[in-house]
């Protein structure tokens, strides 16, 4: 981890940078409910959030980021809800993302791209290929992800694997089950935070977050500022990680 000196309000508090951070982007309907306006108007100003921290991560010296954008469980909102946040998801991949080209940022989509249109396949492809060489901050988008609906295609590939002998089922690892999950090669999350006060996972990173440090915030997504992200860097380095051991 990297060491920051910057920002801390405290005197003599050295902030750890994690290696890599989580970020469940939730609060977006609430926010939107308290002003009056559709849940949609929440969801774009969530969006601008996740333009300006994801920046800020990749400027502070995070190596990965992990941002939970759309669950496998979401699609149970209504049609025009989930309608609202395609057409948000089509025009961020079309514009936004490619802002984040200036800072290197390497874009990954994390969870089933299958169940979307066929244009928004394509652009999660294109921007996922168009960034691959680069050398900054991986940016991982969990979009139709659910940890469950992770570790059971996982399971499924290592048994047809087991069942053809490629792989012998005495020699599983923790690590062969990480190495089949979408965040294969990456380190876990050190630090999840959760916005909006809700404290549950949420089907996110079920398997990787066996050692995470959760940091719940009052705040919701898209009043989420650079300084509450510093408030949890805050927390995080006072944390004292065991791992299990003494
Ligand atoms: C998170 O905000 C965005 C998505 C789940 C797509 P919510 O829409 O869950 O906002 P709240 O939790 O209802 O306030
Ligand atoms: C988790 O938030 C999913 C995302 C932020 C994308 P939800 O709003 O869907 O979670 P619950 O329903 O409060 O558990
Ligand atoms: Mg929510």
């Amino acid at each position: 981890m990297a060491l920051f000196s910057k920002k801390s309000n405290e005197k003599n508090l050295q902030i750890n940078i994690p290696e890599h951070i989580g970020i469940i982007m939730d609060g977006n309907g609430r926010w939107a409910q308290k002003r009056m306006l559709p849940r949609s108007a929440g969801h774009k100003a969530g969006a601008q959030t996740f333009r300006k921290i994801t920046r800020y991560c990749s400027n502070i010296g995070v190596k990965y980021l992990t941002v939970y954008a759309f669950s496998t469980e979401n699609w149970k909102r209504p049609n025009e809800e989930v309608s609202a946040l395609m057409n948000l998801f089509k025009s961020y991949l079309e514009e936004a993302l490619a802002d984040f080209k200036d800072d290197s940022i390497v874009v990954k989509f994390i969870g089933d791209k299958s169940p979307f249109s066929e244009d928004l396949r394509k652009l999660m492809l294109e921007n996922e290929e168009s960034s691959k060489n680069r050398d900054g901050m991986v940016l991982n988008i969990a979009m139709n992800y659910g940890s469950r609906d992770e570790i059971v295609r996982a399971v499924k590939r290592i048994s047809s694997k087991v069942k053809s002998g490629e792989l012998n089922s005495d020699e599983i690892t923790e690590e062969t089950v990480s190495s089949y999950l979408y965040t294969s090669g990456q380190p876990d999350p050190d630090l999840i935070i959760r916005p909006s006060g809700e404290y549950r996972i949420s089907n996110f990173m079920l398997w990787q977050c066996a050692y995470s440090e959760f940091v719940i915030m009052n705040k919701l997504w898209p009043d989420f500022s650079t300084d509450d992200l510093d408030e949890a860097l805050e927390i995080f380095s006072k944390r004292n990680r065991r791992f299990g051991g003494v």
